[in-house]
Order: structure tokens, then sequence, then C-alpha cells
């Protein structure tokens, strides 16, 4: 197995946020976290990365327990977090400067530059962009990482419908060409869909995996219409995720960001 958690346990000051935490990812899948706002999904990325440390709990990478910060993730935090005082270009090779191979990272990103929207903006510094750009330049530069498992803190969340697609599609594809492990967290459940072989959806208090769905994909592969015909397992995601009055978050999670309509 790529990813075991088990019994992951953590909280933040008096706040128990996750408790008896368990799933697997194998090597190349891509598995989506769901859950209301506040049911502790960036804390679980951020325990994977080493930012923070489990109270309980085991975390392995190939079978082999690992604890802080290792070399086997690309995280994009759901913040974008690129450095203010670098180009785009730099900040998107970032990884391949830290890793000492910066000349064919600055190749693979200008070859990339053009499909994320970012062309003639290399020299640029972050300031100068939109919201939605400083976000493609934080996933490229995630995606860009050699780490053998992407963690994905909502990476589209703050870009436009057209361009949403366009990086879920650009996605799928490097998925298919490049067997990356993937864990999305996304809010999104037709991303969620679209782009996951398990779809893990958290709820209680304190929050551990409370359903896990898997999308039925034909064997001609995934497609928007495909996406278009999935009601009745949107309608489940739904329904596990209202469960108990909208996720974890409950109590703790201020009423206007409770989940609500499709886009959790
Ligand atoms: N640094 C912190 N100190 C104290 N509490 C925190 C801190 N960061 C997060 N929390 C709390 O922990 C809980 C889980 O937070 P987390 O950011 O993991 O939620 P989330 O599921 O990612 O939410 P969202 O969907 O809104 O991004 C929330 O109740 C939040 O208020
Ligand atoms: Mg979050």
């Amino acid at each position: 197995m790529k990813l075991e958690i088990s019994g992951l346990r953590f909280s933040y000051s008096d706040r128990e946020v996750l408790d008896h935490l368990d799933f697997q990812v194998a090597e190349g899948e891509f598995v989506s976290i769901l859950g209301a706002s506040g049911c502790g999904k960036s804390t679980i990325l951020k325990l994977l990365t080493g930012v923070l440390t489990p109270e309980n709990g085991r975390i392995s990478v190939d079978g082999k327990e690992i604890r802080g910060m290792t070399e086997h993730f690309a995280y994009m935090p759901q913040n974008d977090l690129l450095f203010p005082w670098k180009t785009i270009l730099d900040n998107v090779c970032l990884y391949g400067r830290i890793h000492g191979n910066l000349e064919s990272a600055r190749k693979e990103a200008m070859e990339n530059m053009a499909a994320f929207g970012l062309a003639g903006y290399e020299n640029a510094y972050p300031s100068a962009l939109s919201g939605g750009m400083r976000q493609r330049a934080a996933f490229l530069r995630t995606a860009l990482c050699k780490s053998e498992i992407l963690l994905l803190d909502e990476p589209f969340g703050a870009l436009d419908v057209i361009t949403r697609g366009e990086m879920q599609d650009w996605l799928l594809s490097m998925r298919e060409k490049m067997n990356r492990t993937v864990v999305l967290v996304t809010h999104d459940m037709d991303e969620a869909i679209y782009l996951s072989d398990r779809i893990l959806i958290l709820g209680g208090r304190p929050s551990n995996v409370v359903c896990e769905l898997r999308p039925e994909v034909p064997p001609q592969g995934r497609s928007r219409d495909w996406l278009y015909g999935q009601g009745e397992l949107r309608k489940q995601i739904h329904r596990e995720i209202m469960k108990d009055g909208g996720g974890a978050g409950g109590s703790a999670c201020p009423p206007e960001r409770k989940a609500h309509g499709t886009d959790l």
C-alpha cells in the first residue's frame, strides 16, 4: 500500500478534530476527501506533510512509518503561498531548484505555461496576477514536483467554472499519463466524481471516515457526459455529508460555512 493512515488522532488545544482516522491509498490511486467546512480535511494534509504532528496513530508510506517532514509528498496548501519576491517561473520551479534539477524544471515549466494560462507571465511577480492565476501557478508548481504523492487542498477553489474544468481535465490527463498517487481535498462533488477512484467522506465529532464511495467508470473512460449522468452518486454523497447536520464542523463551524447546495 502506498499510503496508510491508522488510528490518527489530532486536536488543536482543546478542540478534538480527528480521531480513529483510518484510510489507505494504493499506488497510482486518486482519492478525494469530502466533508463539511471545518471537519478537518486540511488538517489531514498538514499531518501527512509533517506541518502538524499527530497525538496518536500512524502514517506509513510503502509500509514504513514516517514522522515529521519527508520527501514523499508534493503539497499544495489551501492558500496559494507563492513567494511574493520571486517571479512566476521561479515560483513554479521551486522544487526543481531544491532538488538540483533546475534546468529540466524550467523546460517543463515553460512547456506547460500556456496550458495553465500563464504564458507571458513567466517574469511577472505574484502581485501582478489575479487570484485564479496565482492558484494555477501554485498548482503547476505542485504538479511538477516529482514526489510520489500529490496532496492537493482545494486546488481549483478560486477558479471560474471554465478554467476549473480545464484544470480538472489537465489533472485527469496527467494522472492517466503519469500514474501519480493523489489525495485531493475538495468541496466540489463533481470534481471528486470526475477525478477519483475513491471518494472518502468525513463526518462525526471528532471526524473520521464515515463513508467510502467508488464511481463506476465505463470502459471507454471518464468524460463530461458520463459525469452529467452521475446524479445518483451525487445524491448519495450529499446525503452522507448532511447526515450529521452538515458534518463534523457542527457547532465548531460558523453556520454560514456549513454545507449546502452541491458545492459543499
Ligand atoms: N491553527 C488552528 N488553531 C486552532 N484551531 C484550528 C486551527 N486550524 C484549524 N482549526 C480548527 O480545526 C478544525 C478543522 O480545520 P480544517 O482547516 O482542517 O478544516 P477543513 O475541513 O479543511 O475546512 P474547510 O473546508 O473550510 O477548508 C476547524 O474547526 C478549525 O476551526
Ligand atoms: Mg481546508
